[in-house]
């Protein structure tokens, strides 16, 4: 069952040149519980899709589906909603709040619907990213790769339908990134998640279900790898 679509999306950029076209009439479809590759080159425009998927920013021209609603028009408000209930989002940059702890920061989708979180899930992911011991800490005391495990746990806790992840193993040794790569898929699983994961890594890339490849705002494949 289809769960994602977009239709022509389109993002352009003005800078100093003129208008610059980084992504070009995307259209994906996208079924639920896929666990999905996007590999690309810099530059290419991976996190430009994934931010247009995950409504942080809005297409020049094209359309955004999930499950057949429109959603890249959706006012401000609706938005937060929805990016907060259906969507987690492991930014490349993991955008943790820095005001909060990390155990604040990994529940906040939860404490901002007022909702505990499923206790066998919470129990797995605590063991998973392993920084029980860092619970109250901040953000800024934590390593590149202690603050992307906080934020990729922040994205799973709220079992969305749809998972965005932007090199979500980047900075994490190769031990940490097979426990990330296994929680992944455990949530994948389980809860019939699908996962849209940015990575250079092709070890990861080669795990999942299908690839697509950008290059230059355009994709140039897309194949299915199981
Ligand atoms: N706000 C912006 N203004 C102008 N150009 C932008 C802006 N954001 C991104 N770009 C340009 O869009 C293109 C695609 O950027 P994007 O961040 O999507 O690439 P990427 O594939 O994620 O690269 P990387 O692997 O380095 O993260 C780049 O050429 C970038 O310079
Ligand atoms: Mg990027």
């Amino acid at each position: 069952m289809e769960i994602l679509r977009t239709v022509n999306l389109t993002k352009n950029y003005k800078d100093g040149n003129g208008i610059k076209t980084v992504l070009h009439d995307i259209n994906i479809s996208i079924n639920r519980g896929e666990f999905i590759g996007i590999l690309g080159p810099s530059g290419s425009g991976k996190s430009t899709l994934l931010n247009l998927i995950g409504g942080l920013d809005k297409p020049s021209k094209g359309e955004v589906y999930m499950e057949n609603e429109r959603t890249d028009n959706l006012n401000q408000s609706k938005l937060a909603i929805y990016r907060r209930r259906r969507i987690g989002i492991v930014y490349q940059f993991y955008n943790l709040m820095s005001n909060l702890t990390v155990e604040q920061n990994i529940l906040l989708p939860l404490l901002m619907d007022d909702k505990e979180p499923d206790i066998e899930l919470y129990g797995k992911i605590m063991d998973i990213i392993d920084l029980k011991e860092r619970l109250n800490s901040f953000p800024e005391e934590l390593s590149g790769g202690e603050q992307q495990r906080v934020a990729i746990a922040r994205a799973l806790i709220n079992k969305p339908s749809i998972v965005l992840l932007d090199e979500p193993t980047g900075n994490l040794d190769r031990e940490n990134r097979n426990k990330i790569f296994e929680l992944l898929k455990y949530s994948n699983v389980a809860f019939n998640q699908t996962m849209l994961i940015v990575s250079h890594d092709e070890e990861i890339v080669n795990k999942t279900d299908r690839m697509i490849q950008i290059e230059d705002g355009s994709i140039i494949r897309d194949v299915s790898l199981r």
